[in-house]
């Protein structure tokens, strides 16, 4: 099971940055007590490690037989996918005969570049998208589709949707072109969807066994509700994150991964935690970080800079391999000491250092420890943040899943394209165009 250390957090630790722990387990209570009664249809999350996943298993064995592997969606459709690949299948394209490419961006350069390595022929499209009607991932879905089509292939082995149950446009050619489906359920949303066949077709294509993801997950879904805090660490985190910005003030939350295969769990989980709680002036700013390069980028400002922040560590303590390092140049010590230490000691206690440093600066800072990365913890700490961040919600008094204030920028898109229904948004982009700002 991961683990969570929150010590460095508590007033004896930290003085008055800290908080005590009285007031963390009072408002941990309440999380789990908030979460108790479900007050959301979308924590379906919670139920999805114990889903039917053979169909997902049947078309992994499909997606086996190609040699290129496309995901084309973005945010929640995306980012989950590219941390199993990161974690589970470090280096992926450079080992494994198996390329995959996730297009999320419509960066035309990446296109291009994704289309001159792969071979059609030998392609399998996944398309991902909830809403089935996400600007980014339909125009990439156009283009291919049109490639596809102009190469004579057959679109019914070419594409896989995975979306929406019953709606949207991906439902509505599926339909059309019996294409195969895969399905997000009608209660989940994006950034909470990764333990659907969002993620789980991605690893059983990779060669990931997605019952072992799933089985981490149950572990944490079996004890969100457990009112036995010691049984319950994500009442704590919860807990522990929203009063240090209620009662100190801090603002924002550095996710600090110690791990080359996290660095994209950062950005999934700032996805997240933004996304899920940043409504009516609430919420904090999640800052996507790694250990230990930003110790030689971040941590300047961490020790010494504004007093708005929390850190938090994710370590390993496992990292699988134990390459040491030479015993060479004797004489020289700044080299000397480095000699019979291996990597893993190196990297775990670059990582302890830091903490104590935040500790011994009043800075307030937490752990979360993964004993290894592999398929069941990599699950364990998808859930365990998604829960994190449901109670989150809860206790700020936002749904942590919805996101309104996206919308906007949506519909000005619709508009400044073109689509029927928006012609007033196109006009407002017109006009903003034609304004004189303060141009130099
Ligand atoms: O969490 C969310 O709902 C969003 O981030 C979506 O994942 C993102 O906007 C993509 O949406 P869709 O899957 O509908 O294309």
């Amino acid at each position: 099971m991961i683990r969570l250390h929150f010590s460095n957090i508590l007033t004896e630790e930290i003085g008055e940055n800290g908080i005590s722990l009285l007031e963390i387990e009072n408002e941990a209570k309440k999380s789990i007590s908030l979460l108790s009664k479900k007050p959301y249809k979308e924590l379906e999350f919670l139920d999805l490690p114990f889903q039917d996943i053979s169909k997902i298993k049947d078309f992994g064995k499909k997606a086996k037989d190609y040699e290129y592997f496309i995901i084309l969606g973005i945010g929640g459709s995306a980012l989950g996918p590219k941390v199993l690949l990161e974690a589970l299948s470090p280096f992926n394209n450079l080992r494994k005969e198996k390329k995959v490419f996730i297009y999320d961006n419509v960066d035309p350069a990446t296109f291009k570049y994704i289309i001159e390595i792969i071979d059609l022929k030998k392609t399998l499209i996944n398309v991902i998208s909830k809403s089935g009607s996400t600007a980014e991932t339909l125009a990439s879905f156009l283009i291919f589709w049109k490639m596809i089509r102009d190469k004579k292939l057959d679109v019914k082995e070419h594409f896989i949707f995975t979306t929406d149950p019953e709606k949207g446009n991906l439902r509505l050619i599926a339909n059309e072109y019996e294409i195969p489906c895969l399905e997000i359920p009608k209660n989940v949303v994006g950034r909470y969807s990764v333990l659907t066949a969002v993620g789980l077709l991605l690893a059983e294509a990779i060669g990931v066994k997605s019952e072992e993801i799933l089985e981490g997950a149950r572990a944490i879904s079996e004890r969100a509700f457990n009112e036995n805090l010691s049984e319950n660490p994500m009442a704590y985190l919860a807990s522990c994150l929203y009063l240090m910005d209620r009662l100190k003030n801090r603002k924002v939350l550095v996710f600090l991964p110690y791990s080359d295969r996290l660095r994209t769990l950062s950005e999934w989980f700032c996805q997240l935690w933004a996304e899920s709680l940043g409504k009516e002036g609430k919420g904090t700013t999640p800052y996507p970080s790694i250990g230990t390069t930003d110790q030689h980028s971040q941590l300047q400002l961490w020790m010494e800079g504004p007093e708005d922040k929390v850190i938090l560590f994710v370590t390993v303590e496992n990292h699988g391999f134990q390459e040491e390092i030479p015993e060479e140049f004797h004489n020289i010590e700044g080299l000397r000491y480095l000699g019979g230490h291996t990597l893993e000691e190196l990297i775990n206690t670059e990582q302890l250092a830091t903490e104590m440093a935040l500790r011994k600066s009043k800075k307030p800072n937490m752990k979360i420890v993964l004993p290894k990365i592999n398929a069941y913890y990599i699950g364990q700490i998808f859930q365990f943040l998604q829960v994190v961040t449901s109670m989150a919600g809860l206790l700020y008094g936002v749904n942590p899943f919805n996101q309104p204030g996206v919308e906007l920028g949506k519909r000005l898109t619709y508009g400044a394209l073109g689509k029927r229904g928006f012609e007033t948004e196109g006009q407002e982009v017109k006009n903003y165009l034609k304004k004189k700002g303060f141009i130099v």
